[in-house]
């Protein structure tokens, strides 16, 4: 670390086509947070660079399903986005966007400098154009037949049924989404970036003389590497995204993963006028903090594209993190499977520090990990209830109690005293070496062995018991207690900024260095504290329950939907069933409501009475087909005006996924006014 001058620490842009979930926090942006606020604690000159990332075709999709525009689609999320990042603490310098100007300027610049100076080849190539639209069709554009499974509803570029890799010309017959019509082949032109040519540099830059990049990351690469590099195209025909800077290219924009990376200088430019200082300095040091499905493009396309563009500096490090599963199953926006984390923010207020601690504790640095409710409940009630705030809560409630939340004078220190405080400086390496190299599960871990020490320490001297009779001792003792929560206080703030400011509050002190830790002089004899309260509370057992009610409730819908049938409703009563009044009645007259469609009037004996109904259901039967059959009527609904007739009940039909209706009448004829129950 000090043989930098300054940091550039990116974190991926998400896109701007869905709320940020659990999955996004946990894989990226709290370690990238948790290093950054390390640095920024170690007095480092460091950027931390963040933005929505606005293009690609999944947020043209998302548009056109609902009617809207892209922009209004990236508007709308980029605002979400951004302001659950900044409520989770999560201190970007900047969260920009690539809808924006100066972004435009930054890629379609690089664009044209890597063009001018032959970096690009140029192919033309065959690809499906929808003849109705008068438009090429991206990947995800096109349907059809999957050649391996053969679900009908297959992606060009992916069938979501067997997860099989696709290119749209594997399809079987093929149809455009925007006409539904099959498309036709036609020849288009485009930019390649030849990654084949870099492949030499690469392999030293990253084979050689980065082995201490993560496991996942590094195994990635030389695979790509051992499997001979291919030209990758750098635009597309598409209406959105950054327009190619080249004469004769209308109707071509940069390809998204060509223009989001270079989101990060463009979010960097519009920060600072020294932007230059961070991307161009050898002494300048980037990190990439990213997801595991973004390796390729981080540590092999865009190095490429800097260093063929000349002048960058190249990552030094891209700790990608493995997914985040949610209760055993992949977490999944389309099927809303996932804790989003503006629904989080509102259902445990205040407690972000716990998600960030969850999250970290059991990130998936090395593997998959899945986040589960009872593990949430289990790390919250067992580690930072039981361990962190109980050793913080009985120190500050003891030295109230006994000294008026003034810090005591020591007397002296006897052998375990001194033997306790020396280990602060030993967790404090032991946490520096692993957020060094990126292992910050196992920082925290280190980290939390502060508090542990600290339980230990009052277990074991019992001030409690001593007060009585040796005033003195006590004074002592607590006075080590509240140094190690001062060093806590230092040590844990990367980690936990919201609940260490809440400790600050209480200690009555201002945020201290990285370099502090270790003194045991942090709160002085005689320092005035604050009166204390709990740094965390219990969740609940009902809580849980909830969460986990939620996703069972997403679990039945989803079902719902894959088998076409409508969403299971929320239970009800057994008073509220037996509210309504359900009969057999039969039909007596029946004819259609003239001018309209659906609507038919029917007269009914209820047994009770004869009323008039009207029903949607002229398009389905006819009028004489109806006289003298039974069916069941919801007798008691509230009467209404439809037509200017007077509807008295509703009668019950059943319909499929079809749209295809059949009354509920009894198996066998009953008598009129019969109740359903
Ligand atoms: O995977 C993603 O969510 C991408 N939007 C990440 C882009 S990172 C960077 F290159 F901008
Ligand atoms: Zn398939």
């Amino acid at each position: 670390m000090s043989d930098y001058k300054r940091f550039l620490v990116t974190a991926a842009l998400p896109y701007a086509n869905g709320p940020v979930h659990i999955g996004h926090l946990a894989g990226v942006y709290v370690p990238a947070d948790i290093y950054t606020r390390y640095l920024r604690q170690n007095g480092k000159d460091v950027l931390f660079i963040c933005g929505s990332d606005e293009h690609g075709v999944p947020i043209t999709l998302k548009a056109k399903t609902e009617g809207i525009t892209p922009q209004d689609v990236v508007d709308r999320y980029h605002t979400i986005n951004k302001d659950a990042f900044s409520r989770f603490g999560i201190g970007f310098d900047i969260y920009h966007r690539t809808s924006a100007p100066i972004h435009h300027e930054t890629a379609s610049g690089f664009f044209r400098k890597l063009n001018e100076s032959g970096e690009f080849v140029e192919k033309t190539s065959e690809q499906f154009f929808d003849e109705a639209n008068q438009q090429f069709l991206a990947d995800r554009y096109i349907t059809g037949t999957c050649p391996r499974c053969g679900n009908e509803k297959a992606y060009g570029d992916q069938c979501e049924k067997c997860g099989t890799s696709l290119s749209p010309m594997e399809l079987i017959d093929p149809k455009s989404m925007l006409s539904g019509n099959a498309p036709i082949l036609k020849e288009t032109k485009h930019w390649y970036l030849p990654l084949d040519k870099h492949e030499e540099w690469l392999k030293k830059w990253i084979l050689e003389d980065h082995t201490e990049w993560r496991s996942n990351v590094y195994g990635q690469c030389k695979s790509w590497l051992d499997q001979g590099l291919q030209p990758r195209a750098v635009s597309r025909d598409l209406d959105w995204g950054v327009p190619v800077p080249v004469e004769g290219a209308n109707g071509k924009v940069l390809y998204v993963w060509f223009d989001a990376p270079i989101g990060y200088i463009s979010a960097t430019k519009e920060l600072t006028p020294d932007w230059e200082k961070y991307w161009k300095s050898e002494d300048s040091r980037m990190i990439h903090f990213i997801g595991k499905d973004n390796i390729v493009f981080h540590c092999i396309i865009f190095p490429v594209m800097l260093k063929a563009h000349g002048e960058y500096i190249l990552p030094d490090n891209v700790p990608a993190n493995e997914f985040l599963n949610l209760e055993n199953d992949k977490i999944s926006t389309s099927r809303n499977w996932a804790v989003w984390l503006h629904e989080y923010l509102d259902e445990f207020p205040g407690k972000q520090d716990v998600l960030r601690y969850v999250l970290t504790a059991n990130a998936p640095e090395a593997k998959d990990n899945d986040f589960t409710w009872k593990d949430f409940q289990t790390r919250n009630n067992n580690e930072l209830v039981a361990v962190l705030g109980n050793f913080v809560n009985r120190t500050l409630v003891l030295t109230q109690k006994y000294f008026d939340c003034k810090c005591p004078e020591i007397s002296s220190l006897n052998d375990y005293d001194t033997a306790t405080l020396s280990e602060i400086t030993a967790i404090k390496s032991k946490v520096e070496q692993s957020l060094e190299v990126f292992r910050i599960r196992e920082a925290l871990n280190e980290a939390m062995s502060l508090a542990r020490l600290g339980n230990k320490y009052l277990a074991e001297s019992e001030p409690w018991k001593l007060f009585p009779t040796d005033p003195l001792r006590v004074a002592s003792i607590l006075h080590v207690s509240l140094q190690i929560t001062a060093n806590i206080a230092i040590l844990m703030d990367p980690f936990l900024p919201f609940t260490m400011k809440q400790l600050r509050g209480y200690l009555n002190t201002s945020e201290m260095p990285w370099s502090a830790i270790g003194a045991v002089d942090l709160i002085k004899s005689g320092h005035q504290m604050k009166k204390p309260g709990l740094l965390f509370e219990k969740i609940e057992d009902a809580q849980v329950e909830f969460q986990v009610n939620k996703l069972l409730e997403t679990k039945r819908a989803n079902l719902a939907k894959a088998a076409g049938l409508a969403i299971a409703k929320p239970a009800i009563s057994y008073d509220e069933f037996s509210a309504m009044d359900i009969r057999i009645a039969t039909i007596l007259e029946a004819e259609k409501v003239p001018k309209t469609q659906k609507l038919m009037k029917l007269k009914v004996d209820t047994g009770l009475d004869i009323r008039t109904v009207v029903s949607g259901i002229a398009e389905h039967f006819e009028p004489q087909a109806l006289i003298g059959k039974q069916i069941t009527l919801l007798a008691n609904l509230e009467p209404r005006m439809i037509k200017g007739i007077e509807s008295k009940g509703m009668i019950l039909l059943a319909e499929d996924n079809q749209g295809r209706l059949i009354f509920v009448k009894p198996e066998e004829g009953i008598g009129n006014g019969a109740v359903v129950k």
